[in-house]
């Protein structure tokens, strides 16, 4: 067979190996079996050195365009293959935008920090500022300073839990930040003070720790009307137009006089807080002078405000941090 004839007919099983190569490795063999040191065209132009000397010259030319022709249709043949890799896998791996997503759990705030949030804002709007205060505290300000003598039964009847080596208490009250906030300021004043208080007591409606709402206003001419007034008004924001409170006489300390008030609920009522017009010693405590200023003060559990607004029947619930329990508000 002629050398011309050799390359047609190499030529002509390139063109069919090629083609019927399915991956890259297996065209990798097929290159390398035509164009490489000991492949087939190479051997071709081995041989040349055999032939007349007039037949070189074609041959070789021949030759470099079987190299060519080859090189071309497995470049070819290789990109066929890589876009058909391509569309394989778009077709197996593909991402439907037009399917929901998953929802991402949203939080939201708690009972307690919800009916908190409200009251600050009603009381601002009456001109009250939202004070804040340790939550631990000195026996001074949480007793002292509120004119509770010194082993005064009173401080027992609080449940107090004390700070060990030191004469700190966690404060059993919000009324602590009375003290902080008339020793610092010139009246008259008025102020809101929500916050976590602690006491010793474990049943459905108590929790060592609970959360007080406190207000006190002083002023030139504060009276125990102003005090029910507001009260009032409170108690309707909170609870409706239609509630009623109730006021029965009462000792605290740090007031004087001093009241329990209940709210109106259902066919009864509720107990609510304490309230009365700050002791004239409280006042002095503070370097203010009592003569030219007088004001009142209240103070009243929060939570039981959240339990009634959400019905839930155990302060417990509110505080374990059960998601299924908070979800529901
Ligand atoms: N501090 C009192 C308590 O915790 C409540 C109170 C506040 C009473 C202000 C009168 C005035 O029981």
């Amino acid at each position: 067979m002629s050398a011309a004839a050799d390359l047609d007919a190499l030529l002509a099983e390139a063109r069919t190996v090629i083609q019927d190569a399915g991956s890259a490795q297996e065209l990798a063999e097929v290159r390398s079996r035509f164009l490489g040191k000991k492949g087939s065209v190479a051997s071709v132009l081995r041989a040349i050195g055999t032939l007349a000397p007039e037949e070189r010259g074609a041959v070789g030319q021949a030759a470099n365009q079987a190299k060519a022709e080859i090189e071309a249709l497995v470049k070819a043949r290789k990109g066929a293959l890589e876009s058909a890799a391509e569309s394989q896998n778009l077709s197996e791996h593909h991402l439907d935008v037009s399917l929901p997503g998953a929802a991402p759990t949203r939080g939201h705030l708690h009972p307690i920090t919800l009916v908190e949030r409200d009251m600050c804002e009603f009381f601002k709007g009456l001109g009250y500022s939202v004070e804040d205060g340790p939550e631990v505290e000195s026996d001074w300000n949480n007793f002292g300073a509120l004119n509770f003598p010194e082993d005064h039964p009173a401080r027992d009847l609080q449940d107090t839990f004390f700070v060990e080596g030191s004469t700190n208490v966690l404060r059993t009250h919000t009324s602590p930040v009375q003290i902080r906030a008339m020793s610092e300021r010139e009246p008259p004043f008025r102020f809101i003070v929500p916050g976590r208080v602690y006491r010793y007591d474990l049943d459905p409606t108590h929790y060592p720790m609970f959360h007080q709402i406190e207000g006190f206003c002083v002023g030139e001419d504060v009276s125990l009307g102003d005090l029910k007034g507001t009260l009032y008004a409170f108690a309707r924001h909170l609870f409706g137009e239609q509630a009623e409170l109730r006021f029965r006489a009462h000792f605290f300390p740090f007031t004087e006089p001093s009241a329990e008030m209940d709210v109106s609920w259902g066919e009864g009522w509720l107990e609510w807080g304490g309230c009365g017009m700050i002791h004239p010693r409280v006042l002095l405590n503070c370097g203010i002078d009592p003569d030219r200023f007088q004001g009142f003060a209240f103070g009243m559990a929060l939570d039981r405000a959240a339990m009634i607004r959400s019905g839930i029947p155990n302060i417990q619930l509110l505080f374990d941090g059960d998601v299924r329990v908070l979800e529901q508000f």
